[in-house]
Parts: structure tokens; sequence; C-alpha cells
């Protein structure tokens, strides 16, 4: 750990994290790795999940990864996950609740079913990965980090349970971390703005003019460019590390200056 010896600042620690098999959730893994970490990489892609941690693996392997399949919503696959993790290590030292999943439609076709599957994914999945993992945390505490989205804050097209179940991050996030101040378990939140990931590419490759929404999309924040997973990975870094041991129930809004903007 930090401290006692080691450069790194998650030396020695446990970490798992939520869809860590591509997109924001493989970069917070690979991060943390690179600071030291045992990483846990959590999906319900199994290909995905696999190769994710086989990759982190060679590229240290004194430090391999291991992927746990579990749909976050299922309880009794998280609980089946979180025991895998008691059994191999015995503790976590870090939860990152990043596993999401998106719907872009409309309020008056939304179903019963589309609410429900986007909250479950998003906010009860990262209630029920927490409430399983925190038994596993030491007496000497540790850090939980939510991954939320400035759709938890700003208005955007055809995203109303996307962005209800982001914001109820934000709110879990707050509450959760004035709870467990006393186990010395720091909770704090990243809000992304548009990050690259696997999706932003083919939705880019599939345009009529990728060139023209590239420029675009870009002009969007003031700081010249869109977001890639590595800016949230060391995000959830400094909130994972004692970088950020006197800060909980934040939230820290990483969109390049997208939503700094009163008007355009
Ligand atoms: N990419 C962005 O622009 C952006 C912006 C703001 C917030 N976010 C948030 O960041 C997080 C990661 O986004 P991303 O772009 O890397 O997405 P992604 O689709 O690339 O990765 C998400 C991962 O979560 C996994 N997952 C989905 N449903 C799951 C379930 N039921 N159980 C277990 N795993 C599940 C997927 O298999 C996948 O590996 C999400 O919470 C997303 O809402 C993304």
């Amino acid at each position: 750990m930090e401290g006692n010896g080691c450069p790194n600042k998650l030396c020695g620690r446990i970490a798992l994290i939520s869809g860590g098999a591509q997109g924001i959730g493989q970069a917070i893994a690979a991060r943390f790795q690179r600071e030291g970490a045992h990483v846990f990489i959590l999906d319900c892609d199994s290909d995905r999940g696999q190769k994710a941690a086989e990759g982190l693996t060679t590229q240290e392997p004194s430090l391999p990864a291991e992927f746990l399949r579990a749909d976050l919503r299922e309880q009794s696959a998280i609980l089946q996950a979180i025991a895998a993790v008691r059994k191999s290590k015995g503790r976590i030292d870090v939860l990152v609740n990043n596993a999401g999943i998106e719907l872009e439609r409309s309020f008056d076709r939304l179903t019963q079913q589309d609410w429900d599957r986007i909250l479950n994914v998003n906010l009860r999945g990262a209630f029920l990965l927490t409430q399983a993992a925190l038994p596993l945390f030491p007496d000497s505490g540790g850090a939980i980090v939510n991954v939320s989205s400035i759709h938890a804050t700003h208005a955007f097209p055809d995203s109303v349970p996307y962005a209800c179940s982001k914001a109820g991050m934000v709110a879990l996030t707050r509450n959760l971390a004035l709870e467990l101040c006393p186990r010395h378990i720091r909770v704090n939140c990243i809000c992304p703005g548009y990050i690259d990931t696997r999706l932003w590419e083919e939705y880019l490759r599939n345009s009529p003019n990728p060139a023209a929404l590239a420029a675009q999309t870009t002009a969007l924040h003031p700081l010249g460019r869109r977001g890639v997973p590595a800016d949230v990975g060391e995000a959830a870094l400094f909130f994972a590390s004692e970088a950020s041991a006197f800060i909980t129930g934040a939230n820290l809004v990483v969109d390049g200056g997208l939503t700094l903007r009163a008007h355009s």
C-alpha cells in the first residue's frame, strides 16, 4: 500500500469493477491494475469479460485479473460472484459500480419493461452489488466509486429512464456516503459526459458523414476534444486512492466542459 514502501497508489488493494469487460469499466480496471490493484471484473458478457481479464493478466502476470460472470439483474448471481471473491481474496477494498445500459426512446413510447430494464441494471444492480460487497470491506474501510452521467443533472431528448437511473446514482452516493462514514468507507460518484467507447465508434462509422459528426461533437467541448475511457479511469483512481482520503459523497463531472455553457 502507498506509504508502505510501494510507490503505487493501489498497491495490494482488491478492486471489483462491474461492467469491466469493455469501455469505461475496462479502462478503470487497467488503470487500477497499473497502480498495483488485484482486479476482479464482473460482467454479464462472458466472452468480453474473459478476454479483458486475460488481457490484463498478460500485461501484468504478477497481478492476474479475474473474471466473474454475473448479470446485475439477478441477486443470486451477484451473491455467487461475491462468494467467489471472498474465497479467492477474502476482502474487497474498492468497489466500482460502473455497469450500465442506455435507452433512447420518447416518453410516450416507453413501456414498463423499458423502465424496469434500465433501472434494474443501472440503479438496483448497484444497490444489490454494493449490499452484497459491503461485508467484505475490512474494518479499516475502503472506497466505493459510482459511475453516473451528466444525464443525472442535464436533460437530453428521449432519455427519461436512463436519466432517472443516473440521478438515483447521485442520491445513492450521497446517502450511502453518510451511512458508511463510521466504517471509513468513502462513497463518491463520477458524471462522465460523452466518452468515446465502442458504441460511439460504431455510431460514428455508420453515420452518413463521420468526419462532420466527429468535428461537430468535438466542437461541443470547450476543452477541444471528446472524452476517452482513460479520462474516467483517472477520476476513478482519484476516488479509489488515498489522494481523496477526506472526500466522500462528492460528484465529479468529467465532460471536457460540455455542460459548462449556459447557451451556445
Ligand atoms: N460512454 C459514455 O459516453 C458514457 C457517458 C456517461 C456515463 N456513462 C456510463 O458509464 C458506464 C460504462 O459505460 P460504457 O460506455 O463503458 O458502456 P459499455 O456498453 O461499453 O460497457 C458497459 C458494460 O456493462 C456490462 N453490463 C451491461 N448490463 C449488465 C448487467 N445487467 N450485468 C452485468 N454487466 C452488465 C456490459 O456487458 C458492458 O461490458 C455506464 O454506467 C454508462 O451509463 C457512459
